[in-house]
């Protein structure tokens, strides 16, 4: 039977059946696993689902590589990512770097002034942050270019070992999620990532 979304109750034997338009979903993504939803021969991100988060139409909102781990946000709400992928929203992401060389001072006048990648790319201006560890660095882009932050240091010679997203705009992936687990996003929290 049809019901109406606003002002029907539904209870399967005794339990209220919520509905929701969307889903939004935090993922701490493991390496080895695609950002898409049907992949021949990798394991998806939508494989790390549990059951009662599957619902036909989810699809990750932006891509990591299958060796980056982290932040990866799952929904079925297509406007939504749409707009959080949009270059011109400037929906920052922020990654957890290690690199195989020490990160040097320079690398922030670089970033800042926006990197021209060896395929002749113009990157928008990114901003580095300094760990105590001089091979570890946070970086924050405002888009989303094919590798990019590989891309990035490659340019400045130096190479990516292990790459994490921590936070998609005022977003941090939840620390108590261990790597392939996910959770739903609070409403309070999806403003944050536009904001
Ligand atoms: N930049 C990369 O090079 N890889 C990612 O997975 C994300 C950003």
């Amino acid at each position: 039977m049809k019901i109406e979304p606003e002002s029907d109750k539904v209870s399967v034997n005794g339990k209220d059946i919520l509905y929701k338009k969307y889903l939004y979903i935090m993922l701490n993504k493991p390496s080895g696993y695609v950002c898409s939803t049907d992949d021949g021969a990798s394991p998806t991100v939508i494989d790390l689902l549990p059951d009662n988060l599957k619902r036909r139409g989810l699809f990750p909102a932006g891509r990591l590589d299958k060796d980056t781990e982290g932040f990866v946000l799952i929904t079925d709400d297509g406007a939504f990512a749409h707009d959080i992928l949009s270059p011109e929203k400037h929906v920052a992401k922020k990654y957890f770097c290690r690199l195989e060389k020490k990160a040097e001072k320079s690398y922030e006048n670089a970033f800042k002034s926006g990197i021209t990648l060896s395929s002749g790319e113009v990157c928008k201006p990114a901003f580095i942050e300094f760990c105590d560890d001089e091979n570890s660095v946070y970086l924050t882009i405002y888009e989303g270019k094919f590798h990019q932050i590989k891309r990035m240091f490659e340019t400045l010679g130096n190479r990516i070992i292990y790459l994490k997203r921590v936070k998609i705009g005022g977003l941090f992936l939840d620390e108590n999620l261990a790597l392939g687990e996910c959770r739903e996003i609070l409403h309070k929290e999806l403003l944050k990532i536009k904001a």
